[in-house]
């Protein structure tokens, strides 16, 4: 039986965790397919699909839109998975269909785990991190000065961009 999505898989976004929870979903609803007539399974197989490319396409633009340095290696893994996917798809047509069905949901929720333990806790830590860095003295637990130079440490280890870093830093200033 594959794998469900459990808390510990949480990358701290809302709405990346709620898609990751559609596609585990997803996985298990085409694994019974193997067993329940009533489920459609090449239907399932097409909603996987198409969800796990919207998934990765939402993902990636929400990791461009905070600035994710590691966006470049990210896609790529999102295209290998994306083709190891349809590989195993292809092969429909000639093997056994409800070996196939299980083969690819149990595939389909192990590379969810993987992925997102991995790759995807990654951009996780790095909102957090960030959050951590620029937050920090916003309540006034460090001094303004001690504030600049966070942010400055933050831009030159890319957590943020340039524009968040003069934005930032305005408000710094007129808090001062
Ligand atoms: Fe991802
Ligand atoms: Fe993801």
């Amino acid at each position: 039986m594959p794998r469900q999505w459990t808390a510990d898989l949480s990358v701290g976004n809302s709405e990346m965790d709620g898609q990751h929870r559609r596609l585990f979903d997803l996985a298990l609803l085409l694994w019974r397919s193997a067993e329940d007539p009533a489920i459609d399974s090449q239907a399932t197989i097409d909603a996987i699909i198409d969800y796990t490319y919207e998934h990765f396409a939402n993902e990636e633009r929400y990791l461009r839109s905070i600035g994710y340095p590691g966006l470049r290696d990210h896609q790529r893994n999102h295209g290998n998975i994306f083709v190891a996917l349809d590989n195993i798809i292809n092969r429909f047509a000639d093997d056994e269909r409800r070996v196939l069905v299980r083969e690819l949901s149990e595939f389909v929720s192990e590379w969810l785990v993987r992925h997102i333990l991995h790759e995807d806790m990654a951009y996780g830590r790095f909102v957090a991190e960030r959050r951590r860095r620029t937050d920090a003295g916003a309540a006034g637990e460090v001094s303004g000065l001690e504030r600049l130079r966070q942010l400055k440490s933050a831009l030159d280890e890319g957590l943020i961009t340039a524009e968040d870093y003069e934005r930032r830093k305005q408000d710094v200033l007129e808090r001062m």
